[in-house]
């Protein structure tokens, strides 16, 4: 009874999400929170509107003032990342891949990805976005045990099979891929290069990841919303001379309207990080190695302990003899420790409900102000749980009392309009 009154509730069910999402540690690697600023335009009118077409040249009245805001945050992502062209009107990032096989591809052709096993996002596998465009779907080889791409392997494979993209990237990302590598093979035989940079957006525009744009991509596909903690969506990133063939995969191929409100939030997110984003991607990264070696410290397996663990925000553990990822990130969830579960590269696809692996991510708690103190903290109650097996909901007590220091959004402006000014200043 008491159930089915809440449910009908929407409100009070956002309510009591709020609520409980306030007093976990959320580790969601593919998530963020945006800014008080960001968070009051998105819910602003721009969310009622339809603005198809280019800013300036709509095919609907009632834009100039969406216009002005689509062209800030155009510009100002084109600083960010020092991009000849920026398309931000794909609505999520497996549609900012579709569009880039539909800009850069034929059904029939091949094309090179990860493995999802590897880490790859499902959008680039056969059974997602690659195989809705008709695309064969070749897996660039892994190096298991160091966590990426084996550079002969992949060289070899590109000259034998002659893909017509490489898409580099993935939802396991935990060292930089080889792209200028693949950028000399791709040349000999006239291939493209992509990197689907979802997961790292937000630490290249931190410039604490590589730099794929110079590396040789011809273009980078991106969510707005993990380690780039925007409002959701997607955005590509290209060179000039690939521009018209992407924007029109986008609009009109995949996109009619563009969730404005979005877009309004992504221009203050991209002043945050024209601002703050070095020091949040350093945080980020110092976060991520320190919980590493924290949680191998005390006896879990973390993949690639020779290797300094990480070069990104996540970090990954084999848990299949404690229990398996898919039962241990249910039992963290009990102590409000939220992470999930993955597939390891040695995993077979369809252990995807028990794989091996948890992955965690620290972006978020890093934009709560958690330094490498907190860090050891955060790994002593996973330890607690999934090692000594302690009591989840007594774990959880600990977990709120943590998390009441750590409320306020950091490395952001305090208004919109601080923000707007902001870009005003940088984009002159
Ligand atoms: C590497 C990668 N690419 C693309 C996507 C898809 O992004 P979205 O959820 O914005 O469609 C994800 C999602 O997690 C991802 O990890």
């Amino acid at each position: 009874m008491q159930f089915k009154k809440i449910a009908e509730d929407v409100q009070n069910l956002v309510k009591t999400h709020h609520e409980w999402m306030d007093t976990t540690l959320n580790m969601i690697a593919s998530e963020n929170i945006t800014s008080p600023a960001v968070r009051k335009v998105i819910a602003s009118d721009f969310s009622h509107r339809y603005a198809e077409g280019e800013p300036r040249d709509r095919l609907y009245q009632g834009c100039k003032y969406i216009d002005e805001v689509e062209l800030i945050a155009i510009n100002l992502a084109k600083k960010l990342f020092d991009a000849e062209h920026v398309n931000v009107k794909p609505v999520s990032g497996a549609v900012a891949n579709l569009a880039l096989f539909t800009a850069l591809t034929k059904p029939g052709d091949t094309i090179m990805a990860l493995s999802v096993p590897s880490g790859a996002h499902i959008s680039t596998a056969k059974f997602g976005a690659a195989g809705v465009r008709g695309l064969n779907v070749e897996s660039i080889p892994f190096n298991q045990k160091g966590m990426t791409v084996d550079v002969d392997g992949m060289i070899k494979k590109i000259r034998d099979i002659k893909p017509k993209l490489i898409l580099f990237g993935g939802s396991i990302f935990l060292f930089p891929h080889p792209v200028k590598e693949a950028r000399t093979v791709a040349d000999e035989i006239g291939a493209y290069v992509g990197y689907d940079a979802a997961h790292v957006f937000g630490l290249i525009a931190g410039k604490q990841f590589q730099d794929p744009l110079r590396e040789g991509a011809d273009a980078i596909s991106s969510s707005r919303h993990k380690t780039f903690p925007g409002p959701q969506g997607g955005l590509i990133l290209c060179k000039q001379n690939l521009a018209k063939k992407i924007d029109n995969a986008v609009f009109p191929g995949l996109v009619s309207n563009h969730h404005l409100h979005h877009i309004a939030g992504l221009a203050i997110t991209l002043a945050e990080m024209l601002e703050f984003g070095e020091a949040y991607a350093k945080q980020i990264i110092k976060n991520a190695k320190t919980l590493a070696e924290e949680l191998h410290n005390s006896g879990l397996n973390v993949l690639c302990a020779d290797k300094g663990f990480t070069a990104s925000h996540q970090v990954v553990i084999d848990v299949l003899k404690n229990g398996g990822g898919g039962q241990i990130a249910k039992t963290l969830e009990e102590a409000n420790i939220i992470v999930n579960k993955n597939l390891l590269p040695w995993d077979s696809i369809d252990h995807a409900k028990n794989p091996s692996g948890i992955r965690l991510g620290v972006q978020e708690l890093t934009r709560l102000g958690m330094k490498e103190g907190e860090m050891a903290k955060v790994a002593e109650l996973i330890k607690r749980i999934v090692l000594d097996k302690e009591n989840p909901l007594k774990v959880r007590s600990e977990v709120i009392k943590f998390r009441q220091n750590f409320k306020k959004v950091h490395y952001c402006f305090d208004s919109a309009l601080e923000a707007y000014r902001y870009a005003e200043l940088k984009l002159g």
